[in-house]
């Protein structure tokens, strides 16, 4: 039975939808059916189409009581809107249904787990927002409540737990065929834990363990745990709140954090061995990985961060895009990332220049627009006398640009999205140490209409961010304080 909240959230986003058109959206990232996009839920394979939904409140481009848009796809490049999934039209997720995630079950339908919130009065006369687990069940299109939810509430916390920080089921299937799911949970200490869970059905779930404490030390609460096995590591992604910056290596506010270690199946014991940062830009949070029919682990994130949603006008009609899907590796103790290959099938009117010399302000014949797929290589012209600064401007014309920016010798790459038109004094800067010697960098730059990611060094570090400039602005500019020898591969990018 769908209820009269998802009907009319249906037919809302059916007939509203037609106010965005195609060339307003992105090109090949996935943004809102309309209205807002928080992050990705439930990102699956079922029937042989991948799948995701998203947080969504369809009724404006600001956030609100959250339901579950949804999509599928061949290719994670073309999208195809369904209609949304989950409403709040329960007693126990009557104030939003939280991020979540999926997997089919043995008997062929496709499960649900997403948080449900319900307020509560306080006797300060505030609010607090309850949160518990739970099910949903369907056949990719429809799917029902479980009569028995939640699956998980406060009885199911360890001892500290709280129950108004419990949230982001992230589900997967063992090796046994059970399931185990990872929540994110606030522990007496103020910060985060996640905690695993098992299940033998999908329906009925056990606590197993605390399986990391956050003790305090990257940013307070950690939301939106993935638990995955990786070139024969452990990887844990999650979205901590309220970080402090370290270095280089994370910066203030919403960030994202990769544990990367050993796991003991038997004892349920995780075992760190290395931190980093997911990606290193301004807008990527709350991510979500899937493994592929071919078995690859690709990677999705919220190509936004709470702590900059202002970048987009409350009168927009849409908000919120998804990154890039990202094919995820283990090296050396290190997650890498690389565009999904599926992305080389748009590529159109390659332009290519060989062991270019730059100095000063370069256009070259060929290179412009935003769609664009772009590797350089560059290496100083004079190995005595390395270059101060090489950069390349997008989306650009007389106004605006936004540049990238790599000092060799501090090895510091630098966005900045000061002159993309945002109006607001939000982040636009974001500086990042990588991994040069003698003024060699490999950089792999994604544009789309809104939007640039930037892979270093093949996919060693990743850096995101929006930018809402104006269309027209198509030009893309080098520039060199000395000597720069480049290679440059560029693809307009066509679906
Ligand atoms: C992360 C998050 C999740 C929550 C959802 C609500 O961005 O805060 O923890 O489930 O967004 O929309």
């Amino acid at each position: 039975m769908i209820s009269q909240t998802l009907r009319e959230a249906r037919k809302y986003e059916e007939a509203s939808e037609k106010l965005i058109s195609r060339e307003a959206r992105p090109g090949f990232h996935l943004s809102v059916r309309i209205g807002w996009l928080n992050d990705p839920n439930g990102f699956s394979v079922y029937g042989g189409k991948y799948h995701l939904f998203y947080q969504y409140h369809p009724y404006s481009s600001q956030t609100g009581p959250m339901h579950w848009g949804h999509a599928v796809s061949e290719d994670l490049l073309h999208w195809e809107y369904l209609p949304a999934a989950l409403a709040p039209d329960e007693f126990y997720d009557r104030d939003g249904c939280f991020s979540g995630s999926a997997v089919t079950l043995e008997d062929g339908r496709h499960l649900l787990m997403y948080t449900g919130v319900l307020k509560e009065r306080q006797r300060d006369g505030g609010s607090c927002e309850v949160q518990t687990q739970c099910i949903a069940v369907g056949d990719g299109i429809d799917y029902e409540k479980y009569e028995q939810n939640p699956v998980l509430d406060e009885k199911d916390l360890p001892k500290g737990g709280s129950r108004f920080d419990f949230r982001d089921p992230k589900m997967w299937k063992a090796q046994d065929n059970t399931y185990r799911c990872v929540v994110g949970n606030r522990h007496d200490d103020g910060s985060g834990q996640i905690l695993l869970y098992a299940s033998a059905d999908g329906f009925h779930w056990n606590f197993r363990n605390v399986l990391v404490s956050n003790r305090n030390r990257f940013g307070t609460m950690w939301e939106c745990p993935d638990f995955f096995q990786l070139d024969g590591k452990w990887v844990l992604l999650v979205s901590p709140q309220d970080m402090l910056p370290q270095g280089f290596e994370y910066h203030n506010g919403n960030g994202t954090l990769c544990l990367i270690g050993d796991y003991d199946q038997e004892t349920d014991v995780f075992t760190e061995e290395h931190d980093q940062s997911i990606d290193y830009g301004i807008d990527f949070y709350a991510a979500q990985t899937v493994e592929a029919l071919d078995g690859r682990r690709i990677m999705i994130g919220w190509l936004q961060n709470w702590d900059a949603c202002g970048i987009r006008a409350p009168q927009e009609p849409w908000s919120g895009q998804m990154s890039l899907p990202r094919e995820l590796s283990v090296r050396d103790g290190r997650l890498y990332q690389r565009p999904v290959r599926e992305i080389e099938t748009l590529r159109r009117n390659k332009t290519e220049y060989g062991n270019l010399s730059l100095s000063g302000e370069v256009r070259l014949q060929g290179i412009q627009g935003r769609r664009v797929d772009m590797e350089l290589v560059i290496r100083p012209g004079d190995e005595e006398n390395i270059y101060q600064k090489f950069a390349v401007r997008f989306a650009q014309d007389q106004q605006y640009r936004t540049s990238l920016s790599f000092r060799p010798y501090e090895s510091v790459l630098k966005i900045d999205r000061k002159f993309s038109g945002s109006r607001r004094a939000i982040v636009h800067q974001r500086r990042s140490l990588v991994n040069s010697r003698n003024g060699k960098l490999k950089l792999r730059i994604i544009l789309d209409s809104f939007s640039a990611e930037i892979f270093v060094n093949d996919g060693e570090q990743v850096l995101s961010m929006t930018m809402y400039t104006d269309l027209t602005a198509q030009g893309i500019s080098f520039f060199a304080d000395g000597q720069v020898v480049m290679d440059i591969v560029k693809y307009d990018l066509v679906k």
